[in-house]
């Protein structure tokens, strides 16, 4: 019987893989210029980690969450985002030696969410995130949204226009609130059911809805931006300034509230191209009382997430061609000698495998010709008399079954490598 992967989730290998790593490897380098370090939290938490931070109201936690009671009677889930983890982890490890001490932390790795599946949403996938908490200011909001941009340029990546927002501080929100209420109330028999329900617990989630008449109702509701009181707005108009100063192109998106309730302040998304409703590749934000829910620090942070898959599809598909060694034996009388010059050629660092599964020599060359290695070195009866081994550079005119003793082949192909 076929078991396949579970709906929604799938397996990483090949090519996708290489890509995967090199976004990790290209954030790494990137955010640990800007001061990050990294960070490895459990893929499950007790589910009141989630449930505390991210808003009972929002798709995530009331409907999207892979939550289970473990045998021991635990309730646990299956992390459907990183930030939330972060923040408990930097309480159970003290990781905040005082208030004035900020901490920036990436991390990565697979994230659930019980979503309808389809192309660029997936119920596991990966994101690579970054916080940086301790610190509230409109400066550091920028230069996260600037690491943000030059992890995409790096990944080659073009094109990509930061979409942003303010959610303002709690003052600001509550007559914004209030405003919208107003708004929504007027449309009430029109909205979602999920809308509806919204009109009363959460209101703001309402803008956030994917349901195409609550789209068109939220297009005349009214602009938080008219509500955000002096302080809020000198805040949001010096992110913006500075984005300006820094270079980087955004467009000011008023219904930008995200799907998490833990924002305050600056929220951002990053989109490919302009345009109204594609999927985000990445987004993240301001949020002032989150590290609060988990311990006495009540510093801000400022952080984001982009999304791997959803890069992965716009990355080119380069095809890393590694020079490779295969070491061939021409029956299984050569196989203790094709093992021990494998050995040799490992341990002076040339990437070398042993080719045994043809049945014959002809077809083990074909194979290796097929699988790009750089170079063949055959052994057959005569070469193992002598202590030595047939070369064969596949892409050389010149280079074409010449025997070598095996000391002076590996002294060639060594400088080959380091060259
Ligand atoms: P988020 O917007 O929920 O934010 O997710 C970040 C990114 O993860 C999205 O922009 C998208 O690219 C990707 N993503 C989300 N859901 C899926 C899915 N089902 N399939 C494929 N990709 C997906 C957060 O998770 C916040 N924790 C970001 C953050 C960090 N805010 C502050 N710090």
């Amino acid at each position: 019987m076929e078991i396949n992967p579970i709906r929604g989730m799938k397996d990483l290998y090949g090519l996708e893989f290489s890509k995967y790593q090199s976004l990790v490897s290209i954030a790494t380098k990137v955010s640990s210029k800007y001061g990050y370090q990294c960070i490895e939290t459990p893929i499950i938490e007790d589910t009141a980690v989630f449930q505390r931070s991210l808003g009972d109201e929002s798709d995530v936690v009331s409907k999207e969450m892979y939550s289970f009671t473990d045998k021991g009677g635990e309730h646990i889930t299956l992390r459907p985002e990183g930030t939330a983890g972060v923040m408990r982890a930097i309480a159970s490890n003290k990781l905040l030696v005082n208030d004035n001490n900020p901490i920036k932390l990436m991390y990565y790795g697979p994230m659930f969410r019980y979503d309808r599946p389809q192309k660029g949403r997936y119920r596991q996938f990966h994101q690579i995130g970054f916080e940086h908490v301790g610190e509230k200011s409109p400066y550091t909001d920028v230069l996260s949204i600037a690491m943000a941009n030059e992890i995409f340029t790096s990944a080659d990546l073009d094109n990509i226009t930061v979409y942003i927002n303010s959610l303002g501080g709690s003052e600001s929100r509550k007559s914004y609130i209030k405003a919208i209420v107003e708004y929504f109330k007027k449309y009430e028999n029109d909205l979602s059911g999920d809308s509806k329900r919204r009109l009363i617990t959460n209101p703001l989630r309402i803008l956030d809805s994917k349901v195409p008449t609550d789209i068109e109702i939220c297009t005349d509701a009214p602009k938080i931006q008219a509500y955000l009181n002096h302080e809020d707005a000198k805040y949001f108009d010096t992110v913006i300034r500075l984005l300006g100063n820094w270079g980087i192109d955004f467009v000011i998106d008023p219904k930008l509230v995200r799907g998490l309730d833990y924002y305050t302040h600056t929220t951002f998304e990053f989109k490919r191209g302009i345009g109204e409703y594609q999927d985000a590749l990445g987004g993240g934000g301001r949020y002032d009382g989150l590290l609060k829910l988990f311990c006495k620090n009540d510093v801000s942070g400022v952080g984001f997430a982009i999304g791997v898959e959803r890069l992965m599809m716009l990355m080119h598909d380069v095809e890393i061609h590694m020079k490779k060694v295969a070491v061939i034996p021409v029956s299984s009388s050569e196989l203790d000698v094709a093992l021990d010059l494998t050995k040799k050629l490992l341990e002076v660092e040339i990437p070398t495998e042993l080719l045994i599964s043809e049945s014959n020599l002809k077809k083990r060359v074909e194979t290796a010709t097929k699988r790009n290695f750089s170079y063949l070195l055959v052994i057959g009866e005569e070469e193992k008399a002598h202590n030595e081994v047939s070369v064969t550079e596949v892409d050389s005119k010149t280079l074409r079954n010449v025997r070598y003793s095996q000391e002076t082949a590996i002294l060639c192909l060594k400088e080959k490598f380091e060259s």
